[in-house]
C-alpha cells in the first residue's frame, strides 16, 4: 500500500541520500521532508527531486509544535522517520544547549504529534556513540544492543537522552516506534566539517590536514547508502519496539583514513599535522550487527575500498556543492576550532 513518508533532517547528510533512496526505490509513495534548514542542511542537495509531484520540502523547525502539528495534520503521514539532529560532536562541545533543544526536545514534539496522529511507525535514527567507547587494545568487544548506554559528549548524551524517550513512549503510550544505531557514515553530501570531507576538501587545497590526537582512535566505517537500506528494512520489516545497531565491521584508525585519502588524491602525507586532542575523545567505536543481518536479512553492501573511491570521486565532481559551503559562514567556524589547535 502506498505509503506518507515524513523525513525529518532530509537536507542534511544521510537525510537526503534516504529520500534519494525512497523516492527511487518506492515510486508510489510520497515522501515529505520538514528541515529547519540549519548551516548543515542544504536545499541544493534536494535540487533533483523539489519538482517530483510525490515530494514536498518543508521549511521548520522540529521544536516548532504548531508547525509540526499542523503539517502532520495536512499530510497524515503513515510514518515518521526523524534524522533531523544537531550532529557533530565538536559543536556539541563549545556549545551543548541547541544539541539538548533539538535532539531531544525536537524528538519529543515529533512523537506528541505522531500519537495525536496515529502514525503506523515512527522510526528515531540514532547512534553508536550512545554506548560510549570501547578499548583500543579489546579488538574482541562490539556494541550489541544490549551494551549500556553510557555516553562521552554532550551530543550523544543528547542522542541517548532521545532514544530512552523513544522507548518510554513505546512502554507508556503504546507508540509504534523503532530506533536504529549506526556507526561512522561516508558518502556523497557529507558536510565538510566531518573527518572524510574535511581531509578531502583540505588536501585538495593543499591544506594542513589536523589529525587528533595521535589519529589512532578508531571508527567503524559504512557507506551512506547502506545505512539507508538499513532504515528501509527496519521500516519494512522490524518489530516495533526494537533497537537495531547498523554497521558492517569495518574499522578503521583515523590516521590510515588521513593516509588513503593522501594517496588516492596523489598528495604528500607531509600534509597530516598532528593537533590537540578532541575532549573527552571516544577511543573505538565497534558495531555487532547480528541482530540486523539474522532478522532482517540486511547486510552492508559497499565494501570500504569501493566507498572511498566514489566518495573522493563525488567530491572531485561536485566541487560547487562544498566549495559554496566552505566559503560561507563555515570559515569562521573553522577558524574558531582549528585556528590556535
Ligand atoms: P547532518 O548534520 O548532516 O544533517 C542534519 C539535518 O537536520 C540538517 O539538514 C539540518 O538542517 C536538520 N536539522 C537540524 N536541526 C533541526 C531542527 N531543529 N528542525 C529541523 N531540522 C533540523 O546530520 P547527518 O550526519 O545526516 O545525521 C543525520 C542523523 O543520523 C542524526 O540524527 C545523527 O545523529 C544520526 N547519525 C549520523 C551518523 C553519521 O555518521 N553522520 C551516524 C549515525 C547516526
Ligand atoms: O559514530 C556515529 C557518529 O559519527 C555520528 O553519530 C555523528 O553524528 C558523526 O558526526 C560521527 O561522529 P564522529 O565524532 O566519529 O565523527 P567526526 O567525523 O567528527 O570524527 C571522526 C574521527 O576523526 C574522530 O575520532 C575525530 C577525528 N577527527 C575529526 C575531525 C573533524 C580528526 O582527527 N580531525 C578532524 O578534523
Amino acid at each position: 500500500m502506498p505509503k506518507t513518508i515524513i523525513v525529518t533532517g532530509g537536507a542534511g547528510f544521510i537525510g537526503s541520500n534516504f529520500v534519494f533512496h525512497m523516492l527511487d526505490k518506492y515510486p508510489d509513495y510520497r515522501i515529505v521532508c520538514l528541515d529547519k534548514l540549519t548551516y548543515a542542511g542544504n536545499l541544493s542537495t534536494l535540487e533533483s527531486v523539489l519538482n517530483k509531484p510525490n515530494f514536498r520540502f518543508v521549511k521548520a523547525d522540529i521544536c516548532d509544535r504548531e508547525a509540526v502539528f499542523a503539517l502532520f495534520e495536512e499530510e497524515r503521514p503513515d510514518v515518521v522517520v526523524n534524522f533531523a539532529a544537531e550532529s557533530h560532536v565538536d559543536r556539541s562541545i563549545e556549545d551543548p544547549g541547541i544539541f539538548l533543544k533539538t535532539n531531544i526536545l525536537g524528538t519529543q514534539t515529533l512523537m506528541d504529534a505522531s500519537r495525536k496522529f496515529g502514525v503506523e511507525r515512527y522510526h528515531q535514527v540514532s547512534t553508536d556513540e550512545v554506548y560510549g567507547d570501547l578499548p583500543l587494545d579489546r579488538p574482541d568487544l562490539f556494541f550489541t544492543e544490549e551494551t549500556p548506554i553510557h555516553t562521552s559528549s554532550p551530543y550523544s548524551s543528547s542522542k541517548a537522552g532521545a532514544d530512552l524517550l523513544v522507548l518510554a513512549y513505546y512502554r507508556t503510550f503504546g507508540l509504534p516506534v523503532t530506533i536504529s544505531r549506526c556507526s561512522n557514515n561516508y558518502g556523497p553530501y557529507h558536510f565538510p566539517e566531518k573527518l572524510i570531507p574535511l581531509m578531502i576538501a583540505n588536501a585538495l587545497a593543499d591544506k594542513p590536514l589536523p589529525v587528533y590526537g595521535k589519529g589512532e582512535n578508531v571508527r567503524d566505517w559504512l557507506y551512506v547508502e547502506d545505512h539507508c537500506k538499513a532504515i528501509d528494512a527496519i521500516l519494512h520489516k522490524g518489530r516495533v519496539g526494537e533497537v537495531y545497531n547498523v554497521g558492517g565491521h569495518n574499522e578503521m584508525a583515523n590516521i590510515d583514513i588521513v593516509k588513503i585519502i593522501c594517496r588516492e588524491l596523489g598528495k604528500p602525507e607531509s600534509l597530516i599535522t598532528f593537533v590537540t586532542d578532541r575532549k573527552g575523545h571516544d577511543l573505538r567505536y565497534a558495531i555487532d550487527p547480528t541482530k540486523i543481518r539474522d532478522e532482517l536479512g540486511w547486510q552492508p553492501e559497499t565494501k570500504f575500498a569501493d566507498g572511498v573511491k566514489k566518495t573522493i570521486r563525488w567530491y572531485l565532481d561536485n566541487e560547487a556543492w562544498w566549495k559554496a559551503i566552505i566559503a560561507g559562514e563555515y570559515r569562521d567556524y573553522y577558524e574558531k576550532m582549528y585556528g590556535d589547535r
